[in-house]
């Protein structure tokens, strides 16, 4: 059975919206009542994304916006931040899925790479802190991945952009936690997304699959539900944990 928390009383932001993890979550999170503020770099997918939200009687605002600028994340939150007076919660999922050998790495490349999801989670960060209610504390989810666990050949900067993100992670909730802010990340394994459906093909799959310990891949829900319990009150004491929602690839190595 699906959790439905109330979050009627919360207002969420979340980058990366417009497809994939982050549009799942977004629809996830305004089935129970949450405002959700849906930031993508791609315009047309975000309105599309607060459109399906609207389409089921939830509430959205589309805030087409590049994560990886501050000023524009900082901007999109505050018009966010107008709604109702702060911000609840900060879901930091936006990054650019790319893999190639180190040796054709270019610079443009991984600066792309680190500025979107490095960069683009400490802007996030940022504007939860400037809008939450103290009263009432807030939330800040990142997202990593198992190639933080372990090393996958051509993946470089995108892994040392999520090892980045795990740090990052438990550094805000040492730091933010005394402020009422939780700060946690998800680990989600192999679950094809557009995004990540450039990245492997469908061999690629049927092998993974066979070598997952819960031997299936990984869906947009299974990500959405454990996000949703992330945010939820039950989770009120859990600060600094990456939750992998994985099938186990992160325990198996
Ligand atoms: N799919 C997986 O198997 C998997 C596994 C582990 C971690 N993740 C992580 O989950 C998150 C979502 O991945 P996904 O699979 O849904 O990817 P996706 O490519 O399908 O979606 C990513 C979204 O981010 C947006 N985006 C990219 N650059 C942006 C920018 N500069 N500003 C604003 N928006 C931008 C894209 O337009 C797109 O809508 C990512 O952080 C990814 O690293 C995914």
């Amino acid at each position: 059975m699906a959790l439905m928390p109330d979050f009627s009383d919360q207002v969420i932001l979340i980058t990366g919206a417009g497809r994939g993890l982050g549009r799942s979550m977004a629809l996830k999170l305004a089935r129970c009542g949450a405002l959700i503020g849906l930031v993508d770099i791609d315009a047309e997918a975000c309105e599309d994304a607060a459109n399906a939200i609207r389409a089921e009687g939830g509430q959205a605002l589309s805030l087409p916006a590049d994560v990886s600028s501050r000023e524009a994340l900082m901007g999109v939150a505050q018009r966010l931040a107008g709604e109702r007076g702060r911000i609840d919660a900060v879901i930091n999922n936006a990054m650019l899925l790319h893999y190639e050998p180190l040796e054709s790495i270019t610079e443009a490349t991984l600066q792309r790479m680190v500025s979107i999801g490095i960069n683009g989670s400490v802007w996030g960060a940022q504007a939860l802190l400037a809008h939450y209610d103290p009263q009432r504390g807030g939330a800040i989810i990142n997202m990593a991945s198992p190639v933080t666990n372990r090393g996958f050949p051509n993946t470089a900067a995108y892994s040392l952009v999520k090892g980045a993100i795990v740090t990052l992670t438990k550094v805000l909730a040492a730091e933010l936690g005394p402020k009422g802010i939780r700060v946690n990340a998800l680990s989600p394994g192999s679950v094809p997304t557009p995004g990540a459906l450039g990245l492997n093909d469908k061999a690629e799959y049927e092998r993974r699959t066979r070598t997952i310990p819960l031997r299936r891949l990984g869906s947009e829900d299974d990500n959405a539900e454990a996000c949703t319990f992330l945010l939820s009150p039950e989770a009120s004491f859990i600060n600094g944990e990456i939750l992998h929602v994985d099938g186990g690839i992160a325990a198996a190595g």
